[in-house]
């Protein structure tokens, strides 16, 4: 399996501080942000990461994580021109992914203990895809999941009135088809590529795992979000548990 970590983006919740660098680039605890997502993907034996970002900030994220020697991985990079969607985003990793599964990563997730299980869980998976969810107190912020005893019945965008408080963490899983899945989808009313479309296409299929993890998890986009995600990694000292 490869892994793809997304770095685009605008970061624009987190301006001023995102009007001159990268927001995956902004620290937390004592590595910058996107180093968690690095180091998550290697403690599930993912070597070969894909790490998407858009033109203006390509320069820094290469200075920062270089070729993957100080990690014992392989980065390749890709640049997205405009902000247009996760899934956007994602639909650059196709030539990268030569048909295999992949573990996509948002750069801006802070997971606190390892993702390696859900990775493992989904080696198993034949065909179809894994989402991973936390149970929070916002969930608006997210896409969110209603659910029964055994399934997810529907996955919604930051809906204004959530049919639980699972939220859909940026952890996704998919076989190869997820590249005909966008280029089959249409831009949302914001104008973007949902990822949360590509994985309701998987539900809709019957093709949709899913798992909940342990542990804090921040999507660290706001500066609420963001102090805690610091406060959590400095404590644990950029370990993932
Ligand atoms: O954090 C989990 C949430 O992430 C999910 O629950 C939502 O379903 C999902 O849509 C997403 O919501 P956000 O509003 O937090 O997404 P955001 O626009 O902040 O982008 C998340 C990451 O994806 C960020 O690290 C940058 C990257 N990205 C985003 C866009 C829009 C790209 O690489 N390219 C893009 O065009």
């Amino acid at each position: 399996m490869n892994g793809v970590i997304l770095a685009g983006g605008k970061g624009n919740r987190l301006k001023p501080l995102t009007e001159i660098t990268n927001k995956h680039l902004l620290p937390i605890g004592r590595e910058p942000m996107i180093w968690h997502s690095v180091r998550q993907l290697c403690q599930s034996n993912i070597k070969n990461i894909l790490v998407i970002t858009s033109t203006e900030h390509m320069g820094d994220i290469v200075n920062s994580l270089g070729s993957g020697k100080r990690f014992e991985c392989k980065f390749t990079y890709r640049v997205q021109e405009e902000t247009k969607g996760i899934a956007a985003a994602l639909a650059l990793a196709e030539d990268f992914s030569s048909k295999d599964k992949i573990i996509v990563l948002l750069g801006d997730n802070i997971f606190e203990y390892s993702i390696s299980e859900h990775v493992e869980a989904f080696s198993q998976q034949s065909i179809g895809a894994r989402v991973l969810l936390k149970e929070v107190r916002d969930p608006e912020r997210f896409g969110v999941a209603a659910l029964d005893e055994k399934q997810i019945l529907s996955i919604e965008e930051k809906p204004t009135k959530p049919r639980s408080n699972y939220a859909v963490v940026g952890c996704y899983m998919y076989d190869h088809q997820v590249f005909e899945v966008i280029k089959g989808l249409k831009p949302s009313m914001r104008g973007e590529l949902e990822i949360t479309s590509v994985n309701n296409t998987y539900l809709n299929k019957g093709h949709l795992e899913y798992g909940f993890i342990q542990g804090n998890w921040m999507d660290a986009g706001t500066f609420e979000s963001l102090q805690e995600a610091n406060n959590i990694l400095l404590r644990n000292n950029n370990n993932i548990l």
